[in-house]
């Protein structure tokens, strides 16, 4: 990414003090949604990643992944598969739960959607505790397929995010605009 497209997607990246709750700083995405120009800067840097590292398929995680993933797919010529939280999936699925900072989730994917053949690039907006990201690339090897990378918009660096996804990553690339 270049400084300036990296400055212009900050920038439209707002920062809402405790949402959902007290004490979090949520990154709203929204504004550079909203903005075009920015909206195509970030498909376009993303599709680049995907051709970069040889990805066949790209992983959205619901929900916010989803908006990523979708446009960059279309962009860079691949199909786009769905990770979903449970009980959303209407085909036979994979399912893999994950620990959260209190409790557990449990994220899903149709199987018969990834083959040995592929190779995956996992999006989303924001990498924080890792957990998501983590669970879709357990998701993405028991469905026989090989993982290209993990490409995130943006890392909470104050969370464990980055080491918790290392051993998960298997040397595959993390990518932080
Ligand atoms: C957020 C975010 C990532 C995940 C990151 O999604 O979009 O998917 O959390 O957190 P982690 O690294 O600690 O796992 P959220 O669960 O809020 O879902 P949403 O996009 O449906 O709002």
């Amino acid at each position: 990414t270049t400084d300036s497209t990296r400055a212009l997607l900050l920038s439209r990246i707002r920062d809402v003090p405790d949402y959902p709750k007290q004490g979090v700083l949520f990154k709203d995405i929204t504004p550079l949604l909203a903005d075009p120009t920015a909206f195509a800067a970030l498909t376009d840097t993303l599709a680049e990643l995907c051709v970069r590292h040889g990805a066949t398929k790209v992983v959205g995680l619901e929900a916010r992944g989803f908006i990523l993933a979708a446009p960059v797919a279309v962009r860079a010529g691949l199909g786009f598969v769905p990770v979903r939280k449970a009980g959303k999936l209407p085909g036979a699925t994979l399912g893999q739960a994950y620990d959260l900072e209190y409790g557990t989730a449990e994220i899903e994917i149709h199987a018969e959607d990834l083959s040995g053949d592929d190779r995956i690039m996992v999006i989303d907006d924001v990498l924080a505790t890792g957990g998501t990201a983590e669970a879709s690339l357990e998701l993405i090897r028991r469905a026989g397929a090989e993982v290209a990378g993990v490409a995130v918009l943006m890392e909470l660096g104050f969370l464990p995010g980055r080491a918790r996804l290392e051993q998960g990553l298997r040397g595959a690339p993390l990518e932080v605009l």
